[in-house]
């Protein structure tokens, strides 16, 4: 194992700078058996990380080497279940950087709020360990950038948490909207009406609880008094660490259509919302936002609302694909076609709802494992976690501005503007570092 390791981590040595690529990747298979052990180490242990590290102990030959959470109630918790799970315990640690440093470990969950995605990840990276990162990528369209450029760099494989890329009934919509059947494309809805997304009542400042790291919790976030809210599960309302529901559930409703559309970045952008239906509560992040992406042939529209239930096409959440023979609507719990119709004829199918495949996630995640002993891409590589990515935080940022935004792929910001731009890169508070 030892020696498979090496091989790996050498072969990305000897890959710098390349992309990765079918041809790169078929030449690293030879060395790998697909019998050896892998060693997993989790860092981020409370919530969709155990998730995750749950489905990979599914998996053959999956060993969990270390479990690292900056709060040791969470962590010996999970060092409890692991232990349920497998008969070992595994290493546990409270900094990221010791699983970094551990040459064992081959690779890496991340499960940590989204502002402490980025420098753990590209710190695997540049160790030679294969990383499953939640989503979004991570919580800046710089970080995202520094991100994919380290995966590269070091020739790793990333697979982002995206899981509907492996759900069956995905793929089939995908593969529907493509043939052409619904007609001309010219609208894409994605929305998401969700109770949580309206914070909670304020409390006020406190310390932190007994065992808890705050201040390494907050990381390279500014310095911000221990607050209740500010903390497990809700920080995702508070921009320093989320991006509210747009970047928490826009980024997995918004890949479908960048993937079955083919597409990656808008035209421009626009949004307008607020906090409108909860502002006494603590939340940053507007509760109710609409956001319209223009892909020059068909618009995208992103439509949230906290605290409420009721969304389009009697979902709660969901994308529906606008064209002119009919519409579809999809979901994690399946999806169906609705026609136009001209002269008592439909004009395409009617399709009723097909339920979903409901094993996506752990899909996924095998798909990852193979992908770490193939060496080929993963489903849902790191470029599509961050294409996604981007395009939500431009959501964000036109919301943030007021302005309508225009993107620059190739110089990797918005053209002439300050303030849009201002928002691309977070100001790490020391000692962390931005990555080079
Ligand atoms: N794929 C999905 O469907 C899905 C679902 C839910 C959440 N997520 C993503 O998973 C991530 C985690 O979300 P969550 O809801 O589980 O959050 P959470 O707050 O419940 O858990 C985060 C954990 O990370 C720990 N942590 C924070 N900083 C750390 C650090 N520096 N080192 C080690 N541990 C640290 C916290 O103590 C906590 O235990 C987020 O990025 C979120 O967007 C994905």
């Amino acid at each position: 194992m030892g020696s498979r390791r090496r091989f790996i981590k050498n072969s990305g040595a000897l890959l710098t700078g390349a992309a990765l690529s079918p041809m790169i990747t078929g030449k690293l298979k030879a060395g790998i058996s697909a019998n050896d052990q892998l060693n997993v180490a989790l860092i981020g242990c409370r919530g969709m990380g155990m998730y995750d590290l749950t489905d990979h102990l599914k998996q053959a030959g999956i060993n969990c080497a270390a479990l690292c959470d900056v709060d040791s109630n969470i962590l010996q918790e999970r060092a409890k279940t692991v232990q349920e799970l497998t008969g070992k315990t595994p290493a546990l640690y409270k900094d990221y950087r010791r699983v970094i440093d551990d040459p064992d470990v081959d690779i890496v969950i991340i499960g940590t709020p989204d502002h402490w995605h980025c420098l753990p990840a590209v710190d695997a990276c540049a160790a030679g360990k294969d990383v499953y990162v939640e989503k979004p990528l991570a919580n800046s369209i710089a970080e995202c950038q520094v991100m994919l450029k380290a995966a590269r760099k070091h020739s790793r494989i990333v697979q982002v948490g995206q899981q509907q890329r492996s759900g069956q009934h995905w793929q089939d919509i995908v593969a529907l909207v493509r043939s052409g059947k619904l007609g001309t494309i010219r609208k894409i809805k994605a929305w998401g009406y969700f109770p949580y997304g309206k914070g909670s009542p304020k409390v006020p400042d406190s310390p932190p609880p007994d065992g808890v790291d705050y201040n390494l919790w907050l990381g390279p976030s500014p310095e911000h008094p221990f607050n209740k809210n500010r903390f497990h599960g809700s920080w995702r309302h508070y921009w320093h660490h989320g991006g509210g529901l747009l970047t928490d559930w826009g980024v997995h409703l918004l890949d479908i259509p960048l993937w079955a559309m083919e597409v990656k970045f808008p035209g421009s952008v626009m949004a307008t919302g607020g906090i409108y239906a909860f502002p006494e509560n603590a939340i940053e992040t507007p509760d109710t936002l609409n956001v319209l992406y223009d892909y020059g042939s068909f618009t995208l529209e992103w439509d949230h609302a906290g605290g409420i239930s009721r969304g389009l096409y009697g979902r709660s959440y969901g994308v529906a694909f606008i064209g002119n023979n009919g519409t579809l609507i999809v979901n994690r719990e399946g999806w169906e076609v609705v026609a136009e119709s001209e002269n008592n004829a439909d004009k395409t199918p009617v399709i009723p709802l097909q339920p979903a495949d409901d094993l996506s996630h752990e899909k996924h995640v095998k798909n990852f494992l193979e992908c770490v002993k193939s060496r080929k891409s993963p489903i849902c590589e790191i470029e599509q976690g961050h294409n996604v990515a981007l395009v939500a935080h431009m959501g964000n940022i036109a919301y943030r501005t007021g302005n309508k935004l225009y993107w620059d792929e190739s110089k990797g910001k918005f053209m002439d503007d300050h303030k849009a731009n201002a928002y691309l890169k977070p100001e790490y508070r020391s000692p962390w570092k931005f990555p080079a």
